[in-house]
């Protein structure tokens, strides 16, 4: 079994947004996104746009049927500005118009006015203001004044990392269809269908049943799709709604870019406090979080960056505080881990800043302060650690040679130099926000005996409908040409979490084992019954009825033919929510996770000491995937997210200027890596076990995870400037782009 998808994919059959056929009629959406960073709006005048051939409807706020309102945590987000803007490129106006091409024309004629605003970019200075989302969040364990009191060595200092564009293959777009009775259906590249539904209804003031939201898969969404793919629906179907044509709207790379938000940057207050022998006894950090002009979900990231603030080591005093800041950048959103990168970088910038004060390597401390199992995290659960087992493994075969071999060559080098890091990860499987950790599938058996799952799962890349055929495959026990995963519809399945936070292929892998195994259940009674056995000798597998081990002669089809004639019902929906979780936010404890996923990178890197310019040479991995249902799936999942992590650490610089503009506003001056800046060697094995777990077939979450060994890409490219120049001031300042490497390799601390 490898993708379900491959052979669609490889011969360019496979259906994302813009694949579906448009029906005559269709009309087509463009946006105007604010001008300025934050301004009261003096003019808003639409008269040219309106008169322009082919444009058939501008829409404003003043149009809108029902609430001017899609914030998601907080109610703090419109779908069109009123009176006021509060980020550059917040949606102002809406043109419907016979072409994509008009459309745009059309947003270009439309004249903006605005009194500037203070424009507030910092989070810092947002904080200062008092300007927080929410009041700060903080989680603690142990006394960590006291703690700090008795440390051997402490050292504080200052982290900063930057956003991160999602740049999924297929931008931001929808296409609502109006239907009779004012119901739509809305095909939306959405990692949250019932997101979509939900702030719909609101908008055009109607109830949810009347809306049909349909995801065949999305060209990634790695985030970005969680929240945000909302709007743009949204605008679909209130252009639908306002003129009765199908309205399609799917943006240019250059739309998507300038109007949607990205990873959090966040700029955060560090101390650590060791004991002699290097055990960490206390670590405290302030989050400056730069959520931007809306909450969206900053609150949640905010959240995991807590939850993850001590990565994978056990520390018995911690006080960590979060600050949500309100700035008037981009609203900032999911990305790949959620916060939980963001928290353990600074841990490592911790680390390594004790380290080189102590004039150690950060491996020292590290590996002495990983987690055992049975430890507690800040937020009160218990660890089942895997994290020595994955260091040991990656230490014992690479560290030392690699180590020596660096050692060797930065000798014989003087204007390039290697630089080597190790990244533990422990990661928390489970939507931090406990309801969200439920999902239903629904299963039918067709009378030829063949079958049709549906689940709340968004195919976006990583997979997930080929580990749910897998489910239903192995519960069946039957040909995989028998199986067909649906699309991902609000009427077959309601109430959707979105398809995040790791957990899509437990949730409704769960779900679906259960609806197959109720399916199994009826029909083996049925069998039973039929042959005149006890249930327990009847056993379906293989496309056969077996009875005491004996072949019965009654095939799959047979069977499922005879269970119809008979009246048994051959569908089921079932409901599965993770138990044993809970948590407490009043005392901030609780048992929020399923389970942790833990593992190991040693990054070497090579940095040419006159340009600045450098090569990842290698990433050595060894991850804990529980017992992979998919080892393929799950190795691409593995590749991509080290690459994008790298990404995040090293090249891809979000800039905007002081008055919130976006400078790097394509993809002429926003660098991904690309197949030159991938590690050269990307070595990644699978640390299997068979623990009793609560993932899908004992197999662990692997989507966000390896995004995170990434981190380590940016201390080994640290420890190598640090090689070349040992006084070098070079801060703790992510991403280490060449500029900022060529800074540190040749400015010196004074
Ligand atoms: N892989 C691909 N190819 N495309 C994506 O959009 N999203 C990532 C990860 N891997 C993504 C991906 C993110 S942010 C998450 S939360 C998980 O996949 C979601 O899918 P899962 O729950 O099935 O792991
Ligand atoms: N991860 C991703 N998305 C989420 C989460 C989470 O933990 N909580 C709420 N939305
Ligand atoms: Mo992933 S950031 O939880 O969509």
């Amino acid at each position: 079994m490898q993708n379900i998808d491959t052979y669609t994919h490889v011969r360019g059959e496979s259906i994302y947004l813009d694949d579906i056929p448009e029906l005559a009629g269709t009309l087509y959406a463009a946006v105007l996104g604010s001008p300025m960073a934050h301004a009261q709006i003096l003019k808003l005048d639409t008269s040219l746009a309106e008169k322009l051939d082919g444009v058939v409807k501008v829409i404003t706020s003043k149009d809108i049927p029902g609430k001017n309102q899609i914030g998601g945590a907080i109610p703090d987000e419109l779908l069109l500005a009123e009176d006021e803007v509060h980020f550059e490129g917040m949606p102002v106006a809406m043109v419907v118009a016979t072409s994509a091409a008009i459309a745009k024309k059309a947003v270009k004629l439309i004249k903006f006015e605005g009194q500037l605003l203070e424009v507030i970019t910092d989070p810092r200075v947002a904080a200062e203001k008092n300007q927080l989302i929410l009041p700060p969040r903080t989680f603690s364990l142990g006394d960590v004044e006291k703690a700090f009191e008795t440390c051997e060595y402490v050292i504080e200092g200052i982290a900063e990392n930057n956003g991160q564009e999602h740049l999924y293959i297929e931008t931001q777009g929808a296409y609502a269809i109006p239907l009779e009775n004012k119901k739509f259906r809305v095909y939306s590249s959405t990692q949250g269908p019932t997101a979509v539904q939900t702030h719909m209804a609101d908008v055009l003031g109607v109830p949810m049943h009347k809306l049909e939201i349909d995801v065949t898969r999305l060209g990634g969404g790695f985030g970005g799709k969680e929240d945000q793919a909302t709007a743009w629906a949204i605008f679909c179907a209130l252009g639908a709604y306002l003129t009765g044509k199908p309205v399609k709207y799917s943006l240019d790379r250059m739309e998507d870019i300038r109007m949607t938000g990205k990873r959090h940057p966040y700029s955060t207050d560090y101390k650590i406090g060791l004991s002699k022998d290097l055990k960490i006894l206390a670590y405290a950090a302030t989050f400056h979080q730069n959520a931007g002009a809306a909450a969206d979900l900053s609150p949640a990231v905010l959240e995991r960056t807590l939850f993850h603030a001590t990565n994978s080591y056990y520390i018995p005093n911690v006080k960590v505080t979060a600050k949500s800041c309100r700035t008037n950048l981009l609203p900032n959103t999911a990305f790949r881990g959620f916060g939980g990168p963001q928290g353990m970088f600074v841990i490592e910038c911790a680390i390594a800043k004790a380290a080189e004060s102590l004039d150690i390597e950060a491996a020292e401390i590290q590996k002495r302060n990983l987690l055992n199992t049975g430890d507690e995290f800040p937020y009160g659960q218990k660890a089942v650690s895997e994290a020595h087992e994955c260091w040991d493994a990656v230490a014992k075969e690479k560290l030392t040679v690699t180590r020596n071999r660096i050692s060797d060559f930065n000798a014989q080098h003087s204007l390039y130099k290697k630089g080597l890091s190790m990244m533990p990860i422990c990661f928390g499987i489970s939507f931090t926000k406990i309801p969200l950790n439920q999902a239903r599938a629904l299963v039918h058996v067709y009378l030829d005996g063949s079958v049709h799952v549906s689940t709340g799962a968004i195919e976006m890349g990583q997979g997930v409908n080929t580990k749910i055929f897998q489910v239903a495959e192995k519960i069946f026990s039957i040909q995989p040409e028998r199986i067909t995963i649906g699309t991902t519809n609000t009427y077959r399945i309601t109430n959707t979490s979105p398809s995040a936070a790791s957990t899509t292929a437990d949730l409704n892998g769960k779900a679906t084992e259960m609806a197959c195994m109720a399916i199994m259940n009826r029909l083996r009674e049925f069998a039973a019954f039929s042959l005149d056995a006890k249930i327990e000798g009847v056993a379906i597998h293989h496309e056969k009825v077996w009875h005491n081990d004996k072949d019965t002669g009654i095939t799959w089809e047979a069977l499922i033919g005879k269970a119809y004639l008979a009246r048994i019902s051959l569908s089921e929906h079932a409901h599965y929510a993770t138990p044993q979780i809970y948590f407490d936010g009043k005392i901030e404890k609780g048992h929020p996770f399923a389970y942790h996923v833990y593992g190991t990178a040693l990054t070497e890197v090579t940095v040419d000491c006159i340009r600045g310019t450098y090569e990842i040479d290698a990433v050595e991995i060894v991850h804990d995937v529980g017992k992979s249902m998919n080892r393929i799936v799950d190795m691409g999942q593995m590749e991509g997210g080290v690459v994008q992590g790298i990404g995040w650490m090293t090249m891809e610089e979000i800039v905007y200027d002081k008055n919130g503009k976006l400078r790097s506003n394509a993809l002429s001056t926003y660098k991904v890596p690309d197949i030159y800046s991938a590690p050269k060697l990307l070595n990644i094995e699978f640390r299997e076990s068979d623990k009793e777990n609560l993932a899908i077939f004992h197999s662990k979450a692997v989507g966000e995870p390896p995004l995170m060994y990434g981190i380590g890409a940016f201390f080994a490219l640290r420890n190598a400037i640090k090689a070349f120049n040992p006084n070098s001031n070079i801060g703790f300042s992510a991403p280490m782009t060449p500029e900022k490497t060529l800074m540190g390799l040749y400015g010196n601390k004074s």
